[in-house]
């Protein structure tokens, strides 16, 4: 076998076997299958796709190229997020759906690109701690029913130097390589109940809605082959969700959300995800789990969990830092908000040094943008959009109205929730 001749059988259109496959991945991750050589294949997939059984092909050999976990515990669930702007779900739905008696062992990432990570966000809590050994998670997650940390252990090598590479060659949208790389991870974790954000939108990774239904067929598939419970919920990723951007004021909103006081998109997506979570995990009705997942937003529940979960992490939920500076931005128009471009808010707020362009960059954990009004609502002239919040690197009044466009004409608010596909 020699990858010239599978580049070339690829570039034919022909379908590549199992063993075909496998040589590649073992090839690339031990450094005799060259960056050039992956990424011209990775090219062709990209441009050519991969049929079905290839997908699913390929994730069994990702998911073994290193350690699988099994956590032993039943009652465990997992939630993933295809990654947005402003997307602060998790911080809120993992201790939601902990305080009903879900297992939430989770693993996060850090950001990168327009899009924040979980793990940024919590490491803007005072001392809280995203890592720890397997024996602690275990044991944290037996205790008290969550534990969430950034990668651990040698999981799934294979995506870490397959992802790096799609992400310096433009390849990072290709159907068939988000469903490997995401659900070889999700199934090396041990997740055994698994809901999916699937972000569709300016602001998301798929923009476009029959590839984003694509993506989540092929991810149902692919749970399904591994007995594993997986439900994609397509959300509108146009504007960003919620009010706040930027990793503290973030966490600020999460926590205001478990306590029944945050945005009531941010809110309404908790919602979806965590019955679905808790449907799926406890093997109840979605109705009756929707309805228990809302009295333990309002009753305080979540929010308790929340606060045993941090202290556990060693954080201290008091100590949440933010900025000095303010800069309110006014509006200069009357009128419906008719958009806010995610994704370009998204490179503010990382301009403003809450994200990163490259892994290694250092990010400010402090800064962000916290938006007034959301699309669809009416602001007159003069009225505040939003506060930026800043240190040294600063966003001008220009760059931030240009996110924006107006309509004298009523808008109707978007749907957040456009489909579940499972
Ligand atoms: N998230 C992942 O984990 N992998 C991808 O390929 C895209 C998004």
């Amino acid at each position: 076998m020699d990858i010239l001749d599978i580049i070339d059988k690829k570039e034919k259109v022909e379908i590549l076997s199992k063993e075909e496959l496998n040589y590649v991945v073992k090839g690339y991750l031990d450094g005799t299958i060259k960056d050039y050589q992956m990424s011209a294949l990775l090219t062709e997939i990209d441009l050519l796709g991969l049929t079905d059984e290839e997908t699913i092909n390929l994730t069994d050999i990702m998911l073994h190229s290193g350690e699988v976990l099994d956590l032993g515990f039943e009652n465990i669930a997992d939630k993933h997020s295809t990654g947005g702007v402003g997307d602060k779900t998790t911080i809120v739905l993992a201790p939601l759906v902990a305080s009903l008696g879900v297992k939430v062992a989770k693993m996060s990432g850090r950001g990168l690109g327009h899009t924040g990570g979980t793990i940024d966000k919590l490491e803007s809590i005072e001392g809280f701690k995203t890592s720890m050994s397997l024996d602690e998670f275990k044991k944290q997650v037996e205790d008290i029913n969550i534990a969430l940390v950034g990668q651990m252990g040698n999981l799934v090598p294979a995506d870490k130097k397959i992802y790096a590479l799609r992400d310096v060659t433009g390849t990072v949208d290709s159907i068939p390589l988000i469903a490997s790389s995401i659900m070889s991870k999700k199934l090396a974790s041990g997740a055994q109940n698994i809901v999916i954000d699937l972000k569709v939108g300016s602001g998301a990774l798929v923009d476009n809605l029959e590839e984003a239904r694509k993506l989540a067929d092929l991810m149902v598939k692919i749970g399904k082959k591994y007995n594993r419970k997986v439900a994609c919920v397509l959300t509108n990723m146009d504007e960003p969700l919620g009010l706040s951007i930027g990793n503290s004021l973030e966490v600020l909103e999460a926590i205001d959300t478990l306590n029944g006081k945050g945005p009531k998109d941010l809110e309404k997506l908790v919602i979806k995800l965590g019955a679905l979570m808790v449907s799926m995990t406890l093997n109840i009705d979605e109705k009756e789990a929707e309805n228990k997942v809302i009295e333990n937003l309002y009753n305080h529940k979540g929010y308790e969990k929340m606060l045993n979960w941090v202290k556990a992490q060693g954080g201290d939920i008091k100590n949440i830092k933010i900025a000095k500076n303010t800069k309110v931005i006014k509006s200069k128009e009357e009128g419906y908000i008719k958009s806010i471009n995610a994704l370009e808010i998204g490179k503010l707020s990382r301009k403003l040094g809450a994200g990163r362009l490259t892994k290694d960059d250092e990010i400010d954990l402090t800064v962000g943008i916290v938006l007034n009004h959301k699309v669809g609502d009416y602001v007159s002239k003069d009225e505040p959009l939003a506060a930026i919040i800043y240190n040294e690197k600063e966003i001008t009044e220009e760059e931030f109205l240009s996110c924006y466009s107006f309509s004298k004409e009523k808008i109707e608010k978007p749907k957040l929730i456009i489909d579940i596909i499972r």
